[in-house]
């Protein structure tokens, strides 16, 4: 029997958040931490222990029924991806992850792609990126975009990507060498299966049912909002819109404290404008920024919790996870993959 090692990275956003299911811009890394399963093909069962839970499952395929209240809750996403993948193939081995869970770096879309490599997915990695959103809908119900699954499905090393969502066009960006990506946790474990994120879609479902695409509307089109809390989402996109295009020109041109500001200025945005930040996020990006050399700061991913997200110049923060007891230097790498490995 063949034994197979599926790995699949986690990403980090550098900006553009809350505007994959808008149509908008993004440009996240895939990081060097990451998800891997390693194991056989076989029988007729998904049996499968998870190092980071301690916890088994035995699941028998093809899955036919719902996979939202199987337990343990963490195999809902394998069964859910076995059960896109119209599994049926067993297959037994062990998961590990490196990522930390609900921190905003896409640990349930890490494990969705490094199941799905496993368990025999053919197809274009765009395909792989929806079959992971779908899976993640069927799991756990949140109606997330394709940030995380794409990210993970398209990283490349040394590059970010620059990934516009109305035409799933992906483009890499090279990241300077003198530039650090630190990740660092503000201690505020978060689910999005709370309706919180599904709301906020819903408000920016709402503002463009008015104003058309967010992603093509100028700032003023929000006048045309009466609801506050419907302008307030648009604007956020918006805007974060723009901050994304300048931030990649600023990248491209070198001018990392330009990319830093744009970081400050989103995530002011997502605070005030989208009201997805914390007191300890907004402490903890308040504090980085205040550290000379720190070009910039901002909450990553979902927000209601997790992680931040800073770049740096080399070797100013020496110990990232010194700050919050949680932290991580991050390098941009390479796309989810499987290969067969000698026993
Ligand atoms: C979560 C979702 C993504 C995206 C981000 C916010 O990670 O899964 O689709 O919406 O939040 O940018």
């Amino acid at each position: 029997m063949t034994l197979l090692r599926a790995r699949a990275p986690g990403r980090v956003n550098l900006i553009g958040d809350h505007t994959d299911y808008a149509g908008g811009l993004a440009l996240p890394i895939a990081i060097d931490l990451g998800t891997t399963i390693t194991g056989t093909r076989t029988g007729d069962v998904l049996e499968l222990h998870s190092q980071q839970f301690d916890t088994a499952m035995a699941l028998p395929v093809p899955i036919d029924r719902s996979v939202a209240r199987i337990e343990p809750p963490w195999s809902r996403y394998v069964a859910a991806v076995a059960r896109e993948l119209g599994c049926t193939t067993g297959f037994t081995g062990t998961i590990t992850s490196t990522l930390p869970l609900g921190a905003g770096l896409s640990s349930s879309a890490s494990l969705e792609l490094a199941c799905a490599l496993a368990f025999g997915f053919e197809g274009s990695p765009l395909e792989l990126a929806e079959l992971g959103q779908r899976s993640e809908f069927a799991a756990v119900g949140v109606p997330c975009g394709l940030l995380d699954q794409l990210s993970c499905a398209f990283g490349r090393l040394g590059h970010a990507l620059l990934i516009d969502f109305s035409t799933i066009a992906i483009e890499p960006v090279t990241l300077p060498d003198d530039l650090e990506i630190l990740v660092i946790h503000s201690g505020v474990e978060r689910t999005l299966a709370g309706s919180a994120y599904a709301e906020r879609r819903e408000d920016c479902e709402r503002a463009a049912s008015i104003i058309g695409p967010l992603a093509e509307c100028e700032p003023g089109a929000i006048d045309q909002l009466t609801d506050p809390i419907v302008r307030r989402r648009a604007r956020h996109v918006i805007t974060e819109c723009q901050r994304v295009r300048r931030a990649v020109a600023a990248l491209r041109s070198g001018d990392l404290p330009e990319v830093g500001r744009q970081m400050i200025a989103s995530h002011a945005s997502l605070r005030e404008d989208f009201e997805v930040s914390t007191p300890e996020l907004d402490a903890l990006v308040d504090h980085l920024t205040a550290i000379p050399g720190v070009h910039g700061a901002r909450v990553t991913g979902a927000g209601f919790g997790g992680c931040v997200v800073a770049i740096t110049r080399p070797g100013v923060i020496e110990d990232p996870a010194a700050l919050t007891g949680r932290g991580w230097r991050v390098r941009a790498s390479g796309p989810a993959s499987v290969e067969t490995v000698d026993d």
